[in-house]
């Protein structure tokens, strides 16, 4: 089963972008993954191909009209029952539990907002999950699409080359990775620590465990258990 990716954006163009190379790029040469694009302004009836209008209420910047969006979601999702993503930074924050149960999936359809934000009718009658990548605001929802996809898509099975490269990683077993060393023995007069290169496994483990413990309580102590925020 080949995982399906449609983006809903004003600016297509955007895409592959960095999904193009790399360990992305050659699965998606593969058939591993596909990505398809949906320009939203398409689906705009007047002259002037109109996407957006002033707020209701007012204030600054333009909101995305919901009959144009609504049309677009509706031709991709014809027998489709895809998740249905909107990304925004208003949206619950992406996890890697998030991403894991993306990639379990069919796929996914994403809206990509601009402008100030997007008609609030429309999200709730297509149920589009807002889903943000860390507070800041970017410029649109394309970063964040690509962002969410590069996640999804290295862990797909057989995307990755060594599969075991994914298990030790950051958030893997909730904390943040141990810190990792390579030759030479001395750089710049720093050692490799020594029980790295003991040949004890079980030493090993136990220190990289003891290693990732330190680093999450000093960077991201509302990782671990019992801390409540
Ligand atoms: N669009 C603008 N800012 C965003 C964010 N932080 N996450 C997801 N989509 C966004």
């Amino acid at each position: 089963m080949t995982f399906r990716a449609t983006i809903l954006t004003l600016y297509p163009e955007m895409f592959p972008g960095h999904l193009a190379v790399s360990l992305a790029g050659k699965a998606l040469e593969r058939g591993q993954w596909s990505l398809d694009t949906v320009q939203i302004r398409d689906f705009a009836q007047d002259r002037h191909r109109t996407v957006d209008d002033t707020p209701a209420g007012g204030g600054a910047g333009m909101v995305l009209k919901p009959d144009i969006l609504a049309k677009a979601i509706d031709k991709v999702s014809e027998g489709d029952n895809r998740p249905r993503l909107l990304m925004s930074p208003r949206g619950k924050p992406l996890t890697q539990e998030k991403v894991r149960e993306l990639a379990a999936g069919d796929g996914v359809v994403i809206v990509c907002g601009r402008f100030e934000g997007v008609d609030q009718r429309v999200i709730d009658a297509r149920n589009l999950e807002e889903v943000s990548i860390g507070d800041y605001v970017l410029s649109g929802g394309e970063p964040a699409a690509l962002t969410l996809l590069d996640a999804v898509v290295r862990i797909l099975p057989g995307v990755m080359g060594n599969a075991l490269s994914g298990t030790h990683e950051s958030f893997e077993n909730g904390l943040l990775e141990h810190p990792q060393y390579t030759r030479p023995q001395v750089f710049e007069g720093l050692e490799i620590p020594a029980v790295l290169t003991s040949g004890n496994h079980a030493a090993i483990e136990k220190w990289r465990l003891e290693e990732a413990r330190k680093l999450t309580a000093e960077r991201r102590p509302d990782l671990l258990p019992n801390k409540a925020k």
